[in-house]
């Protein structure tokens, strides 16, 4: 298959209302089933409420990432340093375009990111419910390390599988 000729660009302080949508767009899409509905609106404010990522934008060891097919906006990718490691915080792709490359060319790019910085290998958290995107990780070269259950807050808990995918 050949792959989508996307444009990946930096997220500015304008893009954040249209990332906090599309993150709600693909959340709906994605997580009914996965979770519950509250624990989603929980996860939405406290992950895409502006404040909270216009503070990222203003991180140094955060990497905000969004993903053009045809001037449409079409996903995006957070990378962060996180505890001493390169971690691939979110990567979410809208419905319309999934199963045609685009996470794997922003993996790559995230990758990329980290192997210049000399980090020997990219982490994440996934749902361990979450199988397409599992699915995905590991046809990119991710493979499970450890299965955690982190306490959100809110009553919630995040039940998940922490991947790695070594460079
Ligand atoms: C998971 C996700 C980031 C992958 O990006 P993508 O652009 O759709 O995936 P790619 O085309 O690069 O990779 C395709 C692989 O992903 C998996 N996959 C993606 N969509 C799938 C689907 N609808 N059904 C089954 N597998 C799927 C498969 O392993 C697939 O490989 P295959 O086509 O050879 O079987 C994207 O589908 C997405 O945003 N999903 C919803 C949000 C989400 O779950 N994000 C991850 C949170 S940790």
């Amino acid at each position: 298959m050949s792959s989508l000729n996307i444009e990946i660009r930096p997220i500015t302080p304008p893009d954040v209302p249209a990332i906090s949508a599309l993150a709600r767009e693909i959340w709906l899409a994605t997580y009914p089933g996965i979770i519950t509905q509250a624990q989603i609106d929980f996860m939405l404010e406290q992950r895409y409420g502006h404040e909270r990522l216009y503070d990222d934008l203003e991180d140094a060891e955060k990497w905000l990432d969004q993903a053009f097919l045809d001037g449409r906006r079409i996903g995006f990718a957070f990378s962060e340093i996180y505890k001493g490691e390169f971690k691939l915080d979110k990567l979410y792709i809208h419905p319309d375009v999934q199963r045609k490359g685009v996470g794997g060319q922003l993996i790559a790019h995230v990758a990329e990111r980290a192997r210049k910085l000399d980090y020997p290998c990219v982490v994440l958290a996934v749902n361990k419910r979450n199988e397409k995107a599992i699915g995905s990780y590991k046809k990119y070269g991710f493979a499970v390390r450890e299965a955690i259950v982190d306490d959100i807050g809110g009553g919630f808990v995040m039940d998940d599988y922490i991947m790695e995918k070594k460079l």
